[in-house]
């Protein structure tokens, strides 16, 4: 007979082995680590306190009621801790129990640390490496997941919510990391998929591995599911880490200001000929991202798919800002759907989490097409439209080159309430190319050369533009960081609200 003492004990340390070493050895061999080693890698030293550790499921059929089916703490890690020193909540599914299957009990356990983030406005991390539902429990386990999601819901734009993904994750189970914030995935080890090969097989009679239907190079490149993978748990880990420190805590809270060692006048000379002067020739929009933030650290959103805009967070000054531009080195940096709705989800995640925005644009239209048209790219162009022209943070924009047709307007343009709106001397705000232009309106007439000098004199160039207040400034290019890390520090007081509504009507 254990007196309550020795039964606290023995129930803690069971928590502490999960299913037990031999799984833990299989977990290992698969070149994972377990759940508790990954809360330790992710979170500040000794700064994670656990809660219930003690929570078992409550199952009873198929002998699941049977003491070798049950272990303390259930199929999940659960508590708080800090990265950084600054507060987040995690969850850390545990395979090695009932392959991280999610019971009512490993629900409720989500659900607790949800709730709580909510209550004193914090972050969560979700480490997600499970079998899905519960089998056994049935409804149980479906309930739990809709308890998730329900949360996962009302904490959208209140807190931010970051998914990991470091096994496999199928069925329901994937709507939780699709409904957080920014969904990571570890390469070979990670799968997310609604149903598995073998069900896709009998359904559609597609022979398809699990890597190729549900890995991380398939929702990081093809799907746009995730939003960056890495090589391995610890790297995964490591850059949740820096990840985190550019998030503020809650939409009522600041982002962090670092410590920055990079002057803010820094001028950068070299950006005074990065564009070619020839107006159809490439160039890469991340050589300017990196010259202008503090110390060249940008971390890239979603950096393998529609990459044709860049996004991502960065620092000016020590301050947390979203970077989206154009990227004409791919598909002239044309805005299609995939860049729209890329582009667009993250301008909302800045704007609710009241990160100011610069937008660098280099853009000659909207991608033309019948695999467009029919994909709807009217309504999904509208997307990114619509996020620029909601969103009241800080909006800097840098016309760097073109800024042509519908596509001018929409990103971030004066029009849509740019708070400062800058054009380099290379810039060319036009309804489309004089060539383009010429054949239409000049159609059949001789002198189309002609006619095009002069709608390149007439358009090409910052003036049109300038002359109408659409832009506030000509500047030089090697100034930028100097004058947006200025403007930040005057906008860090902005105050804009939109008309009141219960919430609004992003075309879907
Ligand atoms: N419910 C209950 N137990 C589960 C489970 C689930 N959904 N998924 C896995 N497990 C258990 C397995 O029975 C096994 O238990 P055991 O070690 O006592 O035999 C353990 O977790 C490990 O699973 P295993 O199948 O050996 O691991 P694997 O790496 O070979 O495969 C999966 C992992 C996730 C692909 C596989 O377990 C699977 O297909 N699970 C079911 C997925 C599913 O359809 N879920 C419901 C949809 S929401």
């Amino acid at each position: 007979h254990l007196s309550v003492k020795e039964r606290i004990d023995k129930k803690r340390k069971a928590a502490l082995v999960g299913g037990g070493q031999h799984k833990i050895d299989a977990q290992h061999k698969r070149g994972k680590l377990t759940a508790r080693e990954r809360v330790e890698l992710l979170l500040d030293p000794d700064s994670f306190v656990e809660s219930d550790m003690f929570v078992e499921h409550r199952c009873s059929d198929f002998g699941m009621e049977q003491d070798r089916n049950k272990f303390p703490g259930d199929s999940v890690v659960t508590g708080r801790g800090r990265i950084n020193g600054r507060l987040v909540y995690v969850f850390s599914q545990d395979f090695t129990v009932f392959g991280g299957s999610l019971s009512g009990a490993h629900a409720q356990k989500i659900c607790k640390i949800m709730d709580q983030a909510m209550t004193v406005g914090a972050p969560v991390i979700g480490l997600n490496d499970s079998g899905g539902a519960r089998i056994q429990e049935g409804v149980e386990s479906l309930a739990g997941y809709a308890d998730i999601f329900l949360r996962n819901v009302l904490a959208s734009g209140v807190v931010p919510q970051i998914s990991l993904i470091m096994g496999p994750c199928a069925g329901g189970a994937v709507y939780s990391p699709a409904l957080t914030d920014f969904t990571f995935m570890v390469k070979d080890t990670s799968y997310l998929f609604i149903t598995g090969p073998d069900v896709v097989k009998s359904v559609t009679n597609e022979d398809v591995t699990q890597e190729e239907l549900g890995g991380a190079k398939t929702h990081t490149t093809v799907s746009g599911v995730a939003h960056h993978a890495f090589e391995n748990d610890i790297e995964a880990l490591l850059n949740m880490r820096e990840f985190f420190n550019f998030l503020p805590l809650s939409n009522q809270d600041p982002s962090p200001i670092r410590e920055c060692h990079d002057p803010s006048d820094r001028l950068v000379p070299s950006l005074d000929g990065i564009v070619p002067f020839e107006t159809t020739k490439a160039y890469d929009m991340l050589d300017i991202i990196h010259t202008i933030v503090d110390e060249r650290d940008f971390f890239e959103i979603m950096p393998n798919y529609a990459k044709n805009i860049v996004v991502g967070f960065a620092r000016m000054n020590g301050r947390t800002v979203g970077i989206v531009g154009n990227q004409p080195k791919v598909a002239s940096g044309c805005l299609d759907i995939n860049s729209s709705v890329k582009g667009a989800r993250f301008v909302r995640f800045c704007d609710a989490f009241n990160i100011p925005i610069i937008t660098f644009v280099d853009v000659p239209g909207f991608l033309p097409g019948t695999a467009q048209e029919y994909g709807g790219i009217i309504r999904h162009g509208a997307k990114l439209l619509y996020a620029f022209a909601e969103a009241t943070v800080p909006k800097i924009t840098v016309i760097t080159r073109k800024a042509y047709g519908g596509a001018y307007d929409v990103m971030s343009s004066k029009h849509l309430r740019g708070d400062v709106n800058y054009a380099w001397p290379s810039a060319e705000v036009a309804v489309m190319g004089a060539k383009g232009a010429v054949q239409i309106i000049f159609r059949g007439k001789e002198n189309q050369a002609e006619a095009e000098a002069e709608y390149v004199e007439k358009f090409a160039n910052p003036f049109p533009a300038a002359v109408r207040g659409f832009v506030d400034d000509i500047i030089e290019p090697s100034t930028t960081r100097k004058k947006i890390c200025r403007d930040l520090e005057v906008l860090a007081s902005k105050k804009q609200v939109n008309p009141w509504k219960k919430h609004a009507n992003i075309p879907l």
